[in-house]
């Protein structure tokens, strides 16, 4: 039997194995907590923050930080909640995001979390960056403008010796993440409509296939993100905005 601790968030007690991640131990006890880079069964990565929890005082993502006996968790505060929607909006200003010409529109998890945290318009001044579109590959669309560097693709899409179809380019604030051509020019359909779904934006698209669900029928178009709403229970952060 694997060994456990106790934590708590949000002042709730519970009991987390010993190793796992606090998000893991949220998830297990339907707290949520938002995600954006991280994706279940792949290591965390930690970059795009949203997952920020207070950890005994501390900020931490509760995506890569591992539980320990005792820790206090604070996740559904003011605090959080504002911190949270201040990283949505530098992510909606960072790129170029047109959310009612995106064919992820309502399958979006980024503009999901956005009305989630009850962002109306970004406190923060529009980048409007100057980035292309590669639709040179003969399957899938990469769209840089609205591309959130969460990696996600390049930890998941991968061809049958490991090698992944994404490939990051430079670094820091100049970094993108691009497809491999040479390697992603025999994609499959399957791999490159997974590619599509693991992206939690619109950066990635399928060719050959668009608006096949209308708007308004979408994952999101009804209900608003979040394990813990799927489960049936209403969140504090959606009650308060
Ligand atoms: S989900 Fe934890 S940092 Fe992105």
């Amino acid at each position: 039997m694997s060994e456990t601790v106790k934590i708590t968030i949000d002042g709730k007690e519970i009991v987390a194995e010993k190793g796992s991640y606090i998000l893991a131990a949220a998830i297990k006890n339907g707290i949520y907590i938002p995600t954006l880079c991280n994706v279940e069964g792949i290591k965390p990565r930690g970059s795009c923050r949203i997952c920020t929890v207070k950890v005994n005082g501390r900020m931490m993502t509760a995506c890569s930080t591992p539980v320990a006996d005792g820790m206090k968790v604070e996740n559904d505060t003011e605090e959080i909640r504002e911190i949270r929607k201040q990283i949505i909006e530098l992510l909606f200003v960072e790129g170029n995001h047109y959310c009612p010409a995106c064919e992820k529109s309502g399958n979006c998890e980024l503009q999901a979390l956005g009305y989630r945290y009850g962002m109306l318009v970004p406190r923060f001044t529009y980048e409007f960056p100057n980035r292309d579109v590669d639709a040179s590959n003969p399957k899938i669309i990469k769209d840089h403008n609205r591309c959130i560097l969460c990696n996600r693709c390049i930890r998941l899409i991968k061809d049958e010796k490991g090698r992944s179809m994404f490939v990051p380019r430079k670094r820091g604030h100049k970094m993108t993440v691009e497809i491999d051509n040479e390697l992603a020019m025999t994609i499959s359909d399957e791999l490159a409509q997974k590619a599509a779904e693991i992206c939690p934006v619109g950066s990635i698209l399928k060719k050959e296939k668009g608006f096949n669900m209308p708007i308004d029928s979408r994952k999101f178009d009804k209900k608003p993100i979040g394990y813990d709403i799927e489960q049936g229970k209403e969140a504090a952060s959606s009650k308060e905005n």
